[in-house]
């Protein structure tokens, strides 16, 4: 078995919010790095990702557990370990070669050898020519391609990257990966493992020979696949998008929302109070059932095809389709997605019965707007100040939580004229509602 080179053990991390509350970040993740492979981590925005990255790079300590490298415990940045951002992180004043000596100034190599080592990093990379640019010069792909020589210069045995795609368009982003896919695999540099964070089903599949998936609230890796497609790997490949419906699967389905969205025998059941809905647009809810309607679709939908069809990054496409199935407007299956008799009578409604459908149901299957219109009901005024809401959801949730979910129900609410809120003074009631 290949050796060893970083060795992840029961890290947990915690941030302070507030005097008395702590955020739990990371949960227990444990696993190895070892020389020769290409890791991906893939998980949904606010998942930890980052994080890790960070601690395993020394930047930041684990509140719990231990980061060897190369059998050291991290303390510090170590010097095998370099690290390649998603902002590219360039000194604006400085021009490209500068930048990339910057890295070896910092760890005293004499000028001479920075400079012939920089020219060298430029070189691989392909920016030969560019040395006396300044960043402003240069196009987004090539200043990540900057950001990448940076990291190269310095000969790191690990290279980590959190998402040094995501900033750029497709057709650039798949340019950079194919180079450094040719430099790894022609063993160009000394690197002898790559760890790639990215919320991209596909890049994790297109480029690692190992995907570990995150789940989050807190952080915990959840499971861990092996590609064993030799590259280059076509996205038409089956082996290939067996794995993407797999991840697909993987990342709709148990345990991340199991616990919280689906009961015995795989029915859905309710959500309690203090569930962290996510930010979902109205609009953009409506836009994707009414696409899902479409009769150029099949009954069951497979999710990697909806997401590729509608251009939507997964973090959304999984929010959006977590929103469709508490609503009851669609099921959720293995990967799959299926409008319910109810997603369709939304579907081909007018404007005015969409609301009145929508409204019926948030009532039902969402408690928050079940308990405020109660609430508004009872009260002889028919008002209630937010204040009020937010209280009882900060018994489950943190205070920032509460005001970002309570919001997101009074937005439907609004949209649904279940209630009316002013944002004034804060104030519910059925001023406008029927
Ligand atoms: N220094 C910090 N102080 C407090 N909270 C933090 C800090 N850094 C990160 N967090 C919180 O930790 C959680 C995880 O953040 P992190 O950036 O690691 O996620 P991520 O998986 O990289 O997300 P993304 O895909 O959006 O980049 C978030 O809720 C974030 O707000
Ligand atoms: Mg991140």
């Amino acid at each position: 078995m290949a050796e060893t080179i970083v060795e992840v053990k029961k890290v947990v991390k915690s941030f302070k919010k507030s005097a008395k509350q702590e955020l739990l970040v990371l949960d227990d993740v444990d696993f190895t790095m070892r020389e020769g492979e290409i890791v991906a981590l893939l998980g949904k925005s606010g998942s930890g990702k980052s994080t890790l990255l960070r601690i395993i790079a020394g930047l930041i300590h684990p509140s719990y557990g231990d980061v060897n490298y190369r059998g050291e415990p991290v303390t510090e940045p170590a010097n095998g370990i370099a690290m390649v951002f998603q902002n590219f992180a360039l000194m604006p004043w400085l021009t490209v070669l500068q930048n990339v000596e910057l890295g070896l100034e910092a760890i005293g190599i004499p000028r001479d050898e920075r400079r012939q080592r920089a020219l060298k990093a430029i070189d691989i990379i392909g920016m030969d020519g560019f040395e006396s640019a300044y960043p402003k010069e240069l196009s987004g792909g090539m200043r990540q391609r900057v950001g990448f020589a940076r990291a190269l210069v310095v000969e790191p045995d690990i290279l980590l990257m959190d998402e040094p795609f995501s900033a750029l368009d497709v057709l650039t982003a798949d340019n950079l990966k194919s180079d450094l896919l040719d430099l790894w695999q022609q063993k160009k540099t000394r690197i002898n493992a790559i760890l790639l964070v990215t919320h991209n089903i596909e890049e994790a599949v297109e480029i690692a020979d190992r995907i570990l998936i995150f789940r989050s609230d807190p952080g915990r890796i959840r499971a861990e696949l092996t590609v064993d497609i030799p590259h280059p790997r076509s996205d038409q490949d089956p082996r290939y998008r067996e794995l993407v419906d797999q991840i697909y699967t993987l990342m709709t389905t148990s345990p991340d929302r199991p616990e919280r969205l689906l009961a015995a025998g795989g029915k859905p059941r309710e959500i309690g109070l203090g569930y962290r809905l996510p930010d979902v647009d109205i609009s953009v809810l409506t836009g994707l059932v009414e696409e899902m309607a479409d009769p150029e679709y099949a009954q069951r939908i497979d999710l990697p095809e909806l997401s590729e069809e509608l251009s939507l990054d997964v973090d959304d496409l999984l929010a959006l389709t977590e929103i469709l199935e508490i609503l009851r407007f669609a099921n959720i299956s293995k990967g799959d997605i299926e409008l319910t008799p109810a997603g369709r009578r939304f579907a081909s409604a007018d404007i005015l019965q969409r609301k009145k459908i929508f409204a019926a149901h948030l009532i039902r299957y969402v408690p928050l707007a079940r308990n405020i219109r109660r609430v508004l009901n009872e009260r002889p005024s028919h008002r209630a100040s937010e204040e009020r809401f937010l209280g009882e959801l900060e018994d489950y949730l943190s205070e920032e939580e509460a005001e970002r979910v309570l919001k997101v129900v009074i937005d439907w609410g609004r949209y649904a004229e279940v209630f009316a809120y002013d944002y004034n003074t804060g104030i519910l009631s059925l001023d406008n509602p029927e």
